[in-house]
């Protein structure tokens, strides 16, 4: 069992508990401190833990939005949020959030904005939901077409992570969650080592059960340090760009799939720019352990242009990239547009 607290700059506390048994044997004790709580799942997780989260917490009232990410939508909230309001939530109450990054990130953000704020309990049921999205409050909906364009940041009162959903859990959701751990190793020298001895462990169960502290620990540390994304919290970008590139032209992949390609990439733009090429190396060798292979990708000139155009990510014809450089280190690279695009064309044909 381990335990971690994160106290941002408004004094908000947020406490994140690792152990087995979340359901029977934490959360219904949690909500015992509430007047009455709320549940929100996906369809998915809720056919798989449904039954159990109700033995668990009995009368509960309950609101499944649809699995994936294209119902990460402003409907999908406003939608919860009525199911809130006809349950009678009032201020002192709390909304629970069992299952993956999408339903955190919106049930966050329903949390966030019920009565100007309600405690948020996370109980994330992926591997990239434990190690990264239920982990410091960001919430959001895509909206326009853009993700994550419309959110807040909204600390949850605590997160429980359980390793046990993870049994369910397809081989693709276990990569797409290694992609943000992999992204963790290449700014922290002990995430690094551990996914190095165990490079050919990486989607055992167990294996999966011990890296998750390390990375909510890992985690926290830059959120305690720069909660609202001032400046040091601005690293976890590391490969975002590269694969938001890829990403937005074909979204065949998982997300974390597309940052182990963004990294990958941008180990060879760090390398052309003084980056320790040994390192790099093995950092990429991590990414194409977690990956499988290399898959076939799309037209890189277009797909950078895609990122130049991304409004979040750049202006003035530049794209800021967040790269790895060396153990433990990052840098902020920024290139102008063309060299952004001739950089991923050169890498993508040597690639192929
Ligand atoms: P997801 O929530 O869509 O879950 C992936 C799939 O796995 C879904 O079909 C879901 O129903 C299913 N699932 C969930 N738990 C399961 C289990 N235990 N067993 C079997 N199936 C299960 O996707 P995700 O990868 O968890 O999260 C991605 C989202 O997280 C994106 O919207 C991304 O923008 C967001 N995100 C947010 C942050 C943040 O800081 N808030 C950080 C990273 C990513
Ligand atoms: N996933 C990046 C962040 O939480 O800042």
């Amino acid at each position: 069992m381990r335990t971690f607290t994160i106290t941002d700059e408004s004094s908000e506390t947020s406490r994140i508990l690792c152990r087995r048994d979340i359901l029977e044997r934490v959360l219904g004790e949690t909500l015992k401190n509430y007047r009455q709580a709320f549940l929100f799942s996906d369809e998915t997780v809720w056919r798989l833990y449904g039954t159990r989260a109700l033995r668990a917490l009995g009368n509960i009232g309950v609101f499944t939005m649809k699995a994936g990410e294209e119902h990460k939508t402003p409907e999908t909230l406003l939608s919860l949020l009525s199911a809130m309001a006809e349950a009678g939530l009032h201020r002192n109450d709390c909304l629970v959030c069992l299952g993956g990054g999408v339903v955190g990130d919106v049930g966050g953000l329903a949390a966030a904005l019920y009565m100007r704020g309600i405690d948020c309990i996370q109980v994330p049921t992926t591997l990239l939901a434990q190690v990264d999205s239920s982990v410091g409050g960001k919430t959001a909906v895509d909206f326009c077409g853009i993700k994550n364009l419309v959110g807040v940041f909204h600390q949850p009162k605590w997160v429980y992570a359980d390793p046990a959903f993870f049994a369910t859990l397809p081989a693709r959701e276990v990569r797409c969650g290694l992609g943000e751990i992999v992204k963790h190793g290449a700014l922290c020298p002990e995430i690094f080592d551990t996914l190095e001895q165990n490079r050919d462990k990486l989607f055992d169960l167990a294996f999966l059960a011990d890296i998750v502290p390390l990375n909510i620990a890992f985690k926290a540390d830059i959120v305690r340090a720069d909660a609202k994304e001032g400046g040091l919290r601005k690293c976890l970008n590391l490969g975002h760009t590269t694969a938001h590139a890829f990403e937005l032209l074909d979204g065949r992949l998982s997300h974390g799939e597309y940052v182990l390609i963004g990294t990958y990439f941008e180990a060879e733009i760090s390398r052309a720019r003084g980056g320790d090429g040994a390192y790099l190396d093995r950092l990429q060798r991590l990414c194409l352990a977690a990956l499988g292979e290399m898959p076939a990708l799309p037209d890189a000139a277009q797909a950078a242009r895609l990122a130049c155009l991304d409004k979040k990510n750049t202006g003035r014809g530049r794209i800021v990239l967040t790269v790895p450089f060396a153990r433990g280190e990052y840098r902020l690279l920024e290139l102008g547009a063309d060299e952004y695009e001739r950089e991923i064309v050169r890498i993508g044909r040597e690639i192929s």
